[in-house]
């Protein structure tokens, strides 16, 4: 059920049996006959403003250890892979996988490419360079399936962060809110002085989505917000509904031209002062520092987002070997760089997240980054839906969908149904 959600999610036709199948096309020499070296394309989504930096470095990195092999960033311009998970969903299905791909732990590996069978375990390359106590136990039940493991975390993002722009905080004589109805309350003193509470960016809409789970959570707390994706809660909880209410109210406080901006430009209303919060992944920290030369605490600030205070909306982005690929060996070597210290605390300072390995350096981390790398270690953590932990693709979409409609039309038993229906390929 769950891996017939995600094929047509994606909008493939291909059927499942033809899916599996496909898993044993040969391996081909990693040399052409020309005598050329095969290319090792990294397919992602990181492209522009507050993306691309950290993957510059590890691939930088990458070309020092290894000159010999030719790299090539394939990346897909589309926060949270709005076009770049399409790509992969056609390449996959015409065996044709670039070598490496990025993709979260959680349901879009395991429920997805690891359920149609398209990637290789790697417990090999764990045991060869000795990773099995370096990531957390938590972060590898992520990426396996079966007691097999299927990809390597290059970071860990947290979702559920509140930023703020201080200088607006501060000529307000404001407290960024730690509970929702704090929330309010200076969403409504910013309001009367001609501010914007809070930015939001929803062209795509999956930023939207992110809100709103961040509001789940801070609702239901991790215990039952996890519930929801294993069916053991439903939908129409009034806890639930309690959140979507809360959602409902959050939206009267954001830009008029939300559906026209990209998560980068909301962002960016908080980094101008046009706009007094937001609520974003920690991708957004890479943004302000790297591309708007903003200072971490002092030009903004950040908490968690309201009564998530303890909690953490674990975000991971991995990269696994798919089936089929012609150099394997490259790709291995490649996951090698991206799994050591050398490669995390290349990647992650530029990121906005912190290194997957426990035992990353933590001096390479600004103060945001030495919080969160402290708060992991106790929080108690939650998986994200809008960025593909939590759920099957296939779900995700509709809720994309869902709120999307939500936003315009605010029509709250609506929104609930749609997804007590979509959750019928949770159980
Ligand atoms: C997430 C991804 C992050 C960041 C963000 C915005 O899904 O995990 O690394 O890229 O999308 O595009």
């Amino acid at each position: 059920m769950k891996k017939k959600g995600f094929l047509l999610s994606l909008g493939l036709t291909l059927s499942l049996a033809l899916a599996g199948c496909s898993s044993d096309s040969a391996s081909k020499p990693e040399d052409d006959a020309q005598g050329g070296k095969e290319k090792l394309e990294i397919f992602s989504w990181w492209t522009g403003a507050g993306e691309e930096d950290g993957l510059k470095a590890l691939i930088k990195l990458f070309e020092e250890k290894h000159p010999d092999i030719p790299v090539e960033n394939a990346a897909v311009a589309g926060g949270a892979g709005t076009n770049a998970k399409a790509v992969l969903a056609s390449r996959m299905q015409g065996n044709d996988p670039p070598a490496t791909f990025q993709v979260h732990g959680g349901a879009e590996l395991n429920e997805g490419w690891v359920a149609a069978g398209k990637m290789e375990p790697l417990n090999d390359l764990y045991e060869q360079e000795g990773w099995m106590d370096k990531f957390p136990q938590s972060l590898i039940e992520m990426v396996s399936k079966d007691g097999k493991i299927y990809s390597v975390p290059v970071n860990i993002h947290r979702g559920n962060v509140l930023w703020y722009n201080k200088k607006i905080f501060a000529d307000n004589g404001l407290e960024p809110p730690k509970t929702f109805e704090e929330f309010f309350q200076v969403a409504d003193q910013l309001k009367a002085k001609g501010i914007t509470p809070l930015a939001l960016g929803d062209k795509e809409p999956w930023t939207a989505t992110h809100l709103f789970e961040t509001v789940l959570l801070g609702t239901l707390g991790a215990d039952d917000y996890k519930k929801l994706w294993t069916g053991e809660l439903s939908f129409d909880d009034p806890q639930v509904k309690q959140a979507v209410e809360t959602f409902k109210k959050m939206l009267d406080y954001v830009n008029a031209d939300h559906s026209s901006r990209n998560w980068q430009d909301a962002s960016q209303l908080v980094a101008k002062g046009e706009a007094a919060m937001n609520v974003m992944g920690d991708w957004a920290k890479g943004y302000f520092v790297n591309d708007l030369k903003l200072k971490v605490n002092e030009d903004f600030g950040y908490v968690p987002t309201p009564n998530t205070d303890g909690l953490f909306m674990v975000i991971t982005d991995t990269f696994g070997l798919p089936k089929g690929v012609k150099n394997p060996d490259d790709v291995k070597k490649f996951l090698a760089v991206l799994g050591s210290v050398e490669g995390q605390d290349a990647f992650n300072p530029l990121k906005g997240s912190i290194p997957a390995r426990i035992d990353a350096d933590v001096s390479k981390y600004d103060q945001y980054g030495k919080d969160t790398i402290e708060d992991f270690k106790t929080a108690e953590l939650a998986p994200s839906l809008a960025h593909g932990s939590a759920a099957p693709e296939g779900f995700l979409t509709k809720v994309n969908q869902a709120v999307n409609i939500f936003v315009t039309q605010k029509d709250t038993k609506q929104f609930i149904d749609t997804l007590v229906s979509a959750s019928a390929e949770l159980k």
